[in-house]
């Protein structure tokens, strides 16, 4: 049984954030901040594949043209380059371990995607893993919180509603998700919330908080057969995530902490593929 003192382990300062998300967060709801940013084009330039150190600018180039980055009618920052490479090879990495069989077409969603920064990747990765000719890839992503502002007074939504206009398969929904049983061939979840403290610190209200109601409500939206894939960060994280699927009787395919070239984190990230 999940030890639930331990999943809603607080700090005194927490009390701090309770406060001010009980009141920001409706707010940011209720006004909904929309400020279009116009589509986005093909940059002239090649990709910035020199933002990489030497060393691996090799594997980057190999990366991006298996699965058709460079091909994408959209520019890529350092930043965005250096993202999509790191949510592409850590994909890599976990399908390598196991063996899926992925048709013609594919359903998929996307939980908590935030403004979507990895979004190529994403498609890419369904679209062509394992498959010369793309794949016809649905993709829906829920995000919760997809109002909140950025320093350039673009909204998550914004951000995330750009990166939408290069793919036309794909919905950003700017609400929670909700259950659809038996909806989706692949559910995608890259670092959920587990603890309440991360839930607090990310600006979302504590009565929002329910891990284990949402892991119920993807359980029962992915096929029998689909694969879910969640990445968590912590050893603390990943041992509790690997509780919350031993509850619901799903079964674990693969599960490891992986590293990556192209982006390094203070804490260590972990991968799980489960299928049902
Ligand atoms: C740690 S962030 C992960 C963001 C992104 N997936 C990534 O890889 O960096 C978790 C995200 O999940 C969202 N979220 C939390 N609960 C959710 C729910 N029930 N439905 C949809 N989004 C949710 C949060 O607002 C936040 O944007």
């Amino acid at each position: 049984m999940m030890n639930k003192r331990f999943l809603e382990g607080m700090y005194p300062w927490h009390w701090v954030y309770q406060l001010r998300n009980s009141l920001d967060f409706p707010l940011r709801s209720l006004i909904s901040w929309k400020r279009p940013l116009p589509a986005l084009e093909k940059s002239t330039n090649s990709l910035p594949i020199s933002c990489f150190p030497y060393p691996i600018q090799g594997q980057a180039k190999t990366l991006i043209q298996q699965f058709h980055l460079n091909e994408l009618p959209l520019s890529f920052t350092d930043f965005q380059l250096g993202v999509n490479c790191y949510y592409l090879d850590v994909l890599t990495q976990v399908f390598s371990t196991i063996k899926v069989e992925w048709g013609a077409t594919l359903r998929a969603a996307d939980v908590g995607p935030s403004d979507w920064f990895y979004l190529p990747a994403l498609v890419q990765f369904l679209s062509y893993h394992q498959a010369l000719q793309a794949r016809e890839v649905s993709l829906e992503g829920f995000e919760i919180d997809p109002y909140r502002v950025y320093a350039d007074l673009h909204s998550r939504f914004d951000h995330a509603q750009q990166q939408c206009t290069a793919f036309p398969g794909v919905i950003y929904h700017p609400r929670a998700f909700h259950e659809q049983p038996e909806k989706y061939d692949v559910l995608i979840q890259f670092f959920p919330f587990l603890f309440l403290k991360d839930h607090l610190e990310w600006g979302l209200p504590r009565s929002l908080f329910d891990p284990e109601k949402l892991f119920g409500s993807l359980a029962s939206s992915l096929k029998p057969g689909g694969t879910w894939v969640i990445l968590n960060q912590g050893n603390a994280e990943h041992t509790l995530q690997k509780e919350l699927v031993a509850v619901s009787g799903l079964k674990i395919l693969t599960a490891f902490e992986f590293q990556s070239v192209y982006k390094h984190y203070e804490k260590s990230h972990w991968a799980m593929v489960i299928t049902k």
